[in-house]
């Protein structure tokens, strides 16, 4: 399938970005820091969540047997690897230039390896299930608000952050089939639920903290006061994203009961843009 021209115009902006060398801006959402910085915290803390998926789902790929379901497996793993890849090094570039990135990621690899001593593998597969919970509603207030469109985003993050939030989309059903046709029920799913949440609740928020911190910006008022509309606004991401939250806990909740509406239509996916994507973020030393 043909790419909608407008990717390609954005694609194209993009690359002419890199080769003029011009540096992504810190506050590169709507010169809004606590927007910018939210989703920096956000890559510093997914990649170990990717990984830690990965390395569930690719255990748990030995106990099904239904080849749709292993197909859908297959995909989610390597789109996984793909964001966590990016990711790196979008995290290395955040510490290159003063995020402290690496701490948090480290912080979430202890908190998911704790997880993963303490859990059986269906636990294991219950968190895959609340973190793709997590990730899909948030790409969703991304895409069906389209807050990443418009000249004041820079046109690197928009593709960088479309790209993940498509593939969210596209494999949100996978893990909970998974857990589900393993045998999961409802009262563990709902109780690792509440336990991952918390535990990512925390380590997300701490996260976009120390970085407004660290760049001094954390007890400025005009951080707050450009950034709250679009965090807790009427349309603001979170206040979208707690809606959403909720629909997990319902019993016999599936994630395709989530309209997704992608008001700009976006499609960047399965085209294996990976490659691009770490290019975006240079070696700064
Ligand atoms: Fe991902
Ligand atoms: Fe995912």
């Amino acid at each position: 399938m043909n790419e909608p021209i407008i990717n390609e115009r954005e694609r194209e902006h993009a690359a002419q970005l890199v080769k003029d060398g011009v540096p992504i801006p810190e506050w590169w959402f709507r010169k809004s820091a606590l927007l910018s910085f939210l989703f920096n915290a956000s890559s510093a803390t997914v990649p170990e969540g990717e990984r830690f998926i990965v390395r569930a789902v690719d255990e748990a790929r030995a106990r099904i047997e239904e080849p749709t379901l292993l197909k859908a497996a297959e995909t989610l793993m390597h789109e996984e690897l793909a964001h966590a890849r990016m990711h790196d090094a979008y995290n290395r570039y955040l510490e290159e230039i003063g995020f402290p990135a690496h701490r948090y990621n480290a912080e979430t690899e202890s908190l998911l390896r704790f997880f993963e001593h303490v859990f059986s593998l269906k636990g294991r597969l219950a968190t895959c299930a609340m973190i793709e919970h997590f990730t899909a509603i948030f790409s969703k207030q991304v895409l069906d608000t389209g807050i990443l469109e418009g000249e004041d985003v820079d046109e690197r993050m928009d593709r960088v952050w479309s790209w993940h939030c498509l593939e969210e989309l596209e494999h949100r059903s996978t893990a909970i089939d998974m857990y589900r046709r393993m045998g999961g029920g409802y009262l563990a799913r709902i109780s690792v639920a509440l336990i991952t949440s918390f535990f990512f609740a925390i380590s997300h928020t701490r996260c976009l903290l120390a970085f407004l911190r660290e760049k001094k910006l954390l007890w400025k008022w005009h951080t707050w006061r450009a950034g709250w509309p679009y965090i807790f606004g009427k349309r603001g991401v979170y206040r979208l994203f707690l809606t959403h939250w909720v629909l997990y806990f319902k019993p016999g909740f599936h994630p395709r009961e989530v309209v997704i509406e992608n008001r700009f239509h976006k499609q960047l996916h399965h085209y294996h843009i990976e490659e691009e994507l770490v290019n975006y973020f240079p070696k700064v030393r």
